[in-house]
């Protein structure tokens, strides 16, 4: 059976990606540092426990297991601490990002697939945003990552380490299985901060600027089930491996929804009332983020399961009622 290195594998995305790689009938070998993420959400194959920056640790895990490709899911994703603290964003998802490229291609591995983000693309100049759209981020967040495409595309071009560069959306919802699930610490995405509110662990949802130009003031995002996203990376490791050349494809459902709305989904799913504080703008929020999915659907055959927000929510309820009462998986 063929093995896939899965850097931060024992996070969120990646624990998704772990399951869809194993269902696929891939060995994916998680690599992780847990700073971020657990242990037992690592179920489908073995955790080697390194950091990025390691480079011999790296070494000596891609020796052990022999891995065929890579996804390389590893990296910090706060927007609001990469203004703070770039020189933190850089160093751990540039320069662990260089490490590890320069490990694969000293191991003669030639198939990557990167988390990129929509967050490359910067404020947008039209909607939805397809990945022609000008990459100008407007936070070291988003400018981590566009450094790291700009390596793929280098170290391709001089190494032949093809890679897809998957720029998610907002990723959302559960393992429909309830066997992995969301687990940040801090929460800063939406949906599981309004689960929280629904659930009582927190007294209510803050929804930060009420006067966008929107229809009801709130923000709109694109929302994509995580498991239709780890789907797409098996899809994208599965051309790279039958030789396809290096591409970029957004990922998401090309529907948004504004805060309100996802708060009024949550109510309907959970059947609770969800208390609803109003803050101000945070800066660097563009109003509206909405992507284009269509050059994957063509060229990969992407078809999402639960784009619907209602299924999406559903999951990510599900998992969070699990979470409370103590049970993970
Ligand atoms: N969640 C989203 O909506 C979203 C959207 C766009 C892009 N992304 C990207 O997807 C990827 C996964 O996001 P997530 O939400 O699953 O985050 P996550 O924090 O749950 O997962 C990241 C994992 O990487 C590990 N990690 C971080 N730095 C490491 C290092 N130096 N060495 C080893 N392990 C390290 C963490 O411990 C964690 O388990 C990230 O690259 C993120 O930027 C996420």
């Amino acid at each position: 059976m063929s093995t896939v290195l899965v850097t931060g594998g024992a996070g969120y995305i990646g624990s998704h990606a772990c399951k869809a790689l194993a269902i696929a009938g891939f060995t994916p070998v998680a690599y992780d540092n847990l700073e971020h993420g657990h242990a037992e959400a690592v179920r489908w194959g073995p955790l080697e426990q390194g950091d990025l920056a390691d480079r011999a640790r790296l070494d000596a895990v891609i020796a052990q297991h022999k891995p065929v490709a890579a996804m390389h899911f590893a990296a910090y994703a706060y927007v609001g601490e990469s203004v703070t603290n770039p020189g933190k964003y850089y160093r751990n998802n540039v320069g662990g990002s260089l490490n590890l490229l320069e490990a694969l291609r000293d191991h003669g591995i030639d198939a990557c697939v990167f988390s990129s983000t929509c967050a490359t693309y910067g404020v947008p100049q039209h909607l939805p945003l397809t990945e022609d759209h000008p990459q100008k981020p407007i936070n070291p967040y988003g400018a981590s990552k566009l450094v790291v495409e700009r390596m793929l595309a280098d170290f391709d071009a001089a190494h032949g380490l093809r890679s897809m560069r998957l720029r998610y959306f907002n990723a959302a919802g559960a393992d429909p299985d309830g066997e992995t699930g969301e687990v940040h610490d801090p929460e800063t995405h939406l949906i599981p901060l309004v689960l929280d509110a629904a659930a009582g662990t927190r007294p209510a949802i803050t929804v930060f600027g009420t006067d966008y130009a929107t229809p009801d003031g709130t923000c709109i995002r694109d929302y994509i089930h995580v498991s239709d996203l780890a789907d797409a990376h098996v899809l994208a490791l599965r051309a790279l491996l039958e030789g396809a050349a290096s591409a970029a494809y957004n990922l998401g459902n090309g529907k948004g929804f504004s805060v309100r709305e996802v708060i009024d989904c949550a109510q309907r799913v959970t059947g609770r009332e969800i208390a609803v504080s109003e803050g101000e703008r945070r800066p660097g929020d563009p109003p509206v983020l909405v992507g284009d999915a269509t050059r994957i659907r063509n060229e990969l055959h992407w078809l999402p399961k639960l784009a619907d927000l209602d299924a999406i929510i559903t999951t990510a309820w599900r998992w969070h009622t699990r979470l409370d009462a103590g049970i993970r998986g």
